[in-house]
């Protein structure tokens, strides 16, 4: 008999961003510590997770409807009792938790309506999983975890389930932006940041499992280490964005500093990507720019920024409360352009928020068409409960709001047609990431075909003859065909030797002038 045929499953259900994902990851390696083991099949767990997002309306609606599709896993098979007969809190079945942002924001009062569900806990109590589940399965019901700690400092270590090529890092948590729409403040709660030192520790220990690529994580990672004494005493240049100084940051770590450490820690040398995500166009600063530089910027950063604009036109980007102006962002992306010219940018827009008119919308279109992003994740608006904008008229009707986010995103196809087409003849670097979905066998070859991403982020679906499995695997790719959303490409060497070949920006900057230097446009300075 397989060990794990007595060991209690757990069943985890995520929706939302990339900080949900890396809270899922962290809750299956906590349980599978105390002794559980994860199914991907619902049915046979005695405890199921549901990691929900909350950022608009529909996502809600995926969680809740899940719930009700978990609601008959809890009923003995052939009970014919109403909902009203059953006493939901001594039923059978599995335990179920209701988590994540929607889990935060609802502190209960689901089970008023849903008694079905045993506990309620937000992303900040997700270390006291085992304790609250075992509470739970000793009859503990009804309960909500999610009280914010403001005192809490904020520290944690990744967990991963597995040994892997690419791994998620929480360095900060929360947001104090408090953009008009948005209900991440309410469900994540104050900025804390980790130290570097501690993140530089955690990185090294994942160093030890195969991890390659790490995207750090926050709502808004250029506020990290704000409040954070800088113990290493580096000497904090002024941070300068598009606007003015950010700070107050004097004495205080910074993000720039946090990759520098990274790109110089000998403990770290196998690390080959540093991504990140998400920035805020009003504090990402020049010396954050300058990292990017390929002599003398970081050189495990990848050439790819995700920096949320939202909109094109200022009128609403100060009614959203952004605090930033398109002039800005266009003035940054194009430094970062000629800084770093293989970058690739992708963005987030809101179509659709109140009061905004065909004019602003076309603003939105035209930043598109300046900026040439690779990609952009777009939304309709959706008023969240408790927000700034939510008092505001949504007056922006669904059927226009549909129609605007159906043209922005057919805008978008054919300005990334443009932009991957340019990649066609280039060797890139990729890394695998898995067999490609669509067809997993080139069938006029026989080759297998894989997927993995470049350092500029790119999709790149590509054939190789080997047998063996390349995931994970760092190679150089020749890419031969573009379409506007992904890169087609033949593997060029022999994966044995391949990972010791040169990675896109040791290339670049082997390439790169001696004496390359930028000059900013608005601060009218020389950075080198
Ligand atoms: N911290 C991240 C954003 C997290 S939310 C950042 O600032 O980049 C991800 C995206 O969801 C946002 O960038 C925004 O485009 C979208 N979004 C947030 N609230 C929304 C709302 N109420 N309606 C529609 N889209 C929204
Ligand atoms: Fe939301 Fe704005 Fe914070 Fe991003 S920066 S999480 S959009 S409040
Ligand atoms: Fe959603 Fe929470 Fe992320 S609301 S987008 S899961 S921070």
């Amino acid at each position: 008999m397989a060990p794990e045929m007595n060991q209690k499953k757990f069943f985890i259900k995520t929706f939302g961003c990339q900080m949900n994902v890396a809270d899922t990851e962290r809750m299956s390696a906590l349980l599978s510590e105390g002794g559980m083991v994860e199914t991907q099949d619902a049915s046979q767990a005695s405890l199921i997770l549901i990691n929900g997002c909350s950022v608009r309306e529909k996502a809600v609606h995926k969680a809740v409807s899940f719930l009700g599709e978990m609601k008959v896993l809890k009923r003995e098979e052939g009970d014919t009792r109403t909902n009203n007969e059953i006493s939901w809190s001594k039923a059978g079945g599995p335990i179920i938790g209701l988590g994540g942002c929607v889990g935060q924001l609802d502190k209960g009062e689901i089970f008023k309506r849903a008694p079905y569900i045993d506990f309620v806990f937000g992303p900040d109590a997700i270390d006291q999983l085992p304790e609250i589940v075992h509470r739970a399965e000793s009859g503990d019901k009804y309960k909500s975890y999610t009280e914010f700690d403001p005192l809490m400092s904020y520290s944690t270590e990744t967990k991963i389930a597995s040994a892997k090529a690419q791994a998620f890092v929480n360095i900060m948590k929360g947001c104090d932006k408090y953009c008009t729409y948005c209900i991440v403040p309410f469900t994540r709660g104050k900025e804390k940041s980790r130290t570097i030192s501690e993140v530089l520790d955690d990185v090294a220990q994942l160093m030890k499992q195969g991890v390659k690529e790490v995207t750090l994580l926050g709502q808004n990672v250029n506020s990290f280490g704000k409040g954070n004494p800088n113990v290493a005493g580096l000497e904090p240049k002024e941070l300068n964005n598009a606007i003015g100084k950010v700070g107050p940051r004097a004495g205080d770590e910074n993000f720039p500093q946090l990759l520098r450490a990274m790109d110089s820690d000998p403990r770290l040398a196998g690390l080959k990507r540093i991504r990140f995500t998400s920035s805020h166009p009003l504090d990402f600063s020049d010396e954050l720019i300058e990292c990017y530089h390929p002599v003398t910027g970081v050189k495990k950063l990848a050439p790819h920024l995700h920096l949320p604009v939202q909109s094109g036109s200022d009128r609403v980007l100060q009614k959203m409360g952004r605090h930033h102006k398109i002039e800005n962002y266009i003035a940054q992306m194009d430094r970062l352009k000629a800084i770093r010219p293989d970058i690739g940018l992708t963005t987030d827009i809101i179509v659709g928020f109140p009061s905004e008119t065909e004019e602003d919308f076309m603003q939105t279109m035209n930043l598109l068409d300046r900026v040439q992003f690779d990609l952009i994740y777009a939304f309709a608006y959706s008023p969240r409960p408790g927000t700034r904008a939510s008092k505001l008229p949504d007056d922006v009707y669904k059927k226009e709001k549909n129609q605007r986010l159906n043209r922005v995103l057919a805008h978008q196809l054919t300005i990334g047609e443009k932009t991957f087409a340019r990649r066609v003849g280039k060797t890139l670097e990729i890394l695998v990431e898995g067999s490609a979905k669509t067809q997993s066998m080139d069938h006029a070859s026989g080759d297998s075909v894989w997927t993995g991403r470049t350092g500029c982020n790119v999709i790149v679906n590509f054939t190789s003859g080997e047998s063996r499995n390349l995931i994970g695997k760092l190679l150089n790719v020749k890419i031969t065909r573009s379409s506007s959303l992904s890169l087609t490409g033949e593997l060029l060497v022999d994966p044995n030797h391949a990972e010791s070949i040169a990675t896109d920006s040791e290339a670049i900057w082997r390439n790169a002038p001696k004496n390359f230097a930028y000059k900013s446009p608005i601060q009218s300075e020389v950075v080198v």
